[in-house]
């Protein structure tokens, strides 16, 4: 198939990228690289089957696709708090231009949303049908509710159009290609503890998030995508298997054999204070749930981070 992947540069973009190279697809990959990078593709580019044009896609393109993967977004907290504007713009013109264009191509559509689109959620775990607890108006907010809008878009193409869409809601998603100093957890945790440096927990440690390995994610995006009866459906991917985020540092601290102590900071705003998707519909429709243990997928992320921190034999 031809297919399009918005934000192929990224860190899951560029997994998606490499599954559907894999498996034989045409893949066209478009980037600003606002927050991706040419590293995570460079390795595609000699494959002819790959395509990469660096392109905003809120503005209009010319593509042919029988398939979109619709990722660009700013994803971090860092990331999205320093583009707030570009990230409402993606998320909502981008999504809109994007859906236009799988619309008349009559292309399957599948939407990248987010776990945050239950803000600090009131229900745990978190089941498609729950509603949400969001701050409309909060730093935030530009991610949580722009995801919320551009799902709105979807469902409404779905419903308008009989656009063969669906959303899925990702949750904590870790491994090789994510950016080092992003904000988030794993990775924040991973590059202190390879400096053996302190690392940095917000809060007490007592919150909790649950981490799922990008091959596990991969796989459910391609699912989700391609199975039968997805059209116009919602689906949480992500681990079920809970942990606090102490209990993360402990085990990152381990896992590099670090000297590293942890400093407690003060907990972010809107920072949730638990996170946990439930899977049940994606077990039951798409047959998939997570493989990789924690250590496992950790272990791998650790020695990616570690080939991509410079001199790092001098620090340790
Ligand atoms: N990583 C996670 O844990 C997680 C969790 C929930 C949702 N998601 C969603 O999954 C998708 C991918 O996330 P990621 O972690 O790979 O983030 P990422 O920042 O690594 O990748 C996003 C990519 O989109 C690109 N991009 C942003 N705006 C663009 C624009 N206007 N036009 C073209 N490209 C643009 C960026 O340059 C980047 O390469 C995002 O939609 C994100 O919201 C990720």
């Amino acid at each position: 198939m031809k297919i399009l992947v918005t934000g192929g540069a990224g860190f899951i973009g560029s997994h998606v990228c490499a599954r559907l190279l894999e498996e034989g697809h045409d893949v066209l990959c478009v980037d600003t690289l606002i927050t991706g990078s040419e590293r995570n593709i460079a390795a595609f580019h000699t494959d002819s089957h790959f395509t990469f044009l660096k392109h905003d896609v809120t503005q209009p393109f010319e593509f042919e696709a029988e398939a979109i993967f619709h990722m660009a977004s700013p994803a971090s907290p860092v990331g999205y708090m320093e583009n707030p504007i570009e990230t409402i713009l993606v998320n909502s013109q981008g999504t809109y231009q994007m859906l236009e264009q799988a619309r008349k191509q009559k292309a399957m559509f599948l939407y990248t949303s987010t776990s945050e689109a239950y803000g600090d959620p009131l229900e745990h775990p978190q089941r498609e049908d729950y509603w949400g607890h969001v701050n409309p108006v909060g730093p935030r907010a530009c991610y949580d509710e722009s995801k919320r809008l551009g799902e709105t878009l979807t469902m409404e193409y779905y419903r308008q159009f009989q656009l063969n869409t669906r959303i899925v809601r990702i949750f904590n998603t870790y491994g090789p290609n994510s950016q080092m100093e992003d904000g988030r957890m794993i990775p924040n945790f991973i590059t202190q503890a390879l400096k053996n440096e302190p690392l940095t927990i917000y809060g007490d440690g007592s919150k909790t998030r649950s981490i799922c390995y990008v091959s596990d994610l991969v796989e459910g995006l391609m699912r989700a995508m391609f199975k039968p009866h997805t059209a116009g459906e919602i689906f949480n991917l992500g681990n079920t298997e809970e942990h606090t985020v102490l209990e993360f540092a402990q085990t990152i601290i381990k896992l590099c054999n670090a000297s590293s102590s942890i400093v407690f900071e003060s907990s972010r705003i809107d920072d949730p204070e638990r996170r946990r998707p439930d899977i049940t519909k994606a077990r039951t429709m798409l047959g998939w749930e997570p493989h990789v243990s924690k250590e496992e997928g950790l272990l791998q992320t650790i020695e990616w981070f570690r080939t991509q921190i410079p001199n790092l034999s001098t620090v340790l």
